[in-house]
């Protein structure tokens, strides 16, 4: 077994910590980024690209807001995922009309071209460097040819680091602008719009710098 493989057991204890780390976040999440302006602008030029009925996948959804409402309120048949029990029930009572998973979504079923999108704002940054490519090469899978993927990132030369998080100690990881697209174009997708904001989240010091790339699969 590698290490940090979906199986053993050092793995599982992460999984643990991280969802857990959000079940006691739950909806303060919500309050500490209150401001979603450059995440809405992402969501918008997906769904400009997306046929009327997309089937969506909402990977690492939290509480749901404001990506899934955003897509169900469009007309997408959207699906969350979510290992972290809190943040789900938090998106089902937030959007009735999704479809929810509890579970790591690097366990998904691997079910080629179920969806014609796929979204994953700032929850790929939860994971280490090698499973976020693992999760790419999982979300081309499930692409239909020429799908897209609509992605945010927190831009830090990091990986895997423990940070303290709205009271908790969570791992994050990052990258350069640059290395971000080039971790994409590896994985098989062409960036078609990216977009870098400065965001001063209400309950930390430090102000983040926020990705935001919306892609299409290639090959
Ligand atoms: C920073 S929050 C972002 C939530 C939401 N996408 C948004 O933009 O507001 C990250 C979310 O991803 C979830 N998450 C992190 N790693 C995950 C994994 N491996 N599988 C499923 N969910 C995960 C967390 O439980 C949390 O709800």
């Amino acid at each position: 077994m590698t290490e940090g493989s979906r199986s053993d057991s050092a793995w599982t204890e992460r999984q643990a910590a991280q969802a857990g780390g959000f079940d006691a976040i739950g909806a303060r999440y919500d309050e500490a980024f209150p401001h979603k302006e450059g995440q809405l602008a992402c969501i918008d030029r997906l769904l400009a690209a997306l046929p009327p009925g997309a089937r969506v996948l909402d990977a690492g959804a939290g509480t749901g807001l404001p990506t899934a409402r955003r897509l169900v309120d469009a007309g997408c048949a959207v699906t969350c995922v979510d290992f972290s029990p809190t943040m789900l029930e938090l998106a089902r009572a937030n959007v009735p009309g999704a479809t929810f998973i509890l579970g790591d979504l690097l366990e998904l079923p691997d079910h080629p071209g179920q969806y014609e999108a796929v979204a994953a704002f700032f929850s790929l940054l939860m994971l280490p460097r090698k499973q976020i490519d693992a999760a790419l090469r999982l979300f081309h899978r499930l692409l239909t040819p020429g799908g897209r993927l609509a992605l945010a990132m927190v831009e830090a030369d990091v990986d895997d680091m423990p940070i303290p998080f709205l009271g908790n100690w969570l791992r994050v990881t990052g990258y350069s602008r640059e290395a971000c697209r080039g971790v994409l174009e590896q994985a098989g997708f062409e960036v078609e719009w990216e977009d870098v904001l400065t965001y001063v989240p209400e309950q930390a010091a430090m102000p983040e710098v926020q990705l935001f790339a919306l892609c299409r699969r290639v090959g």
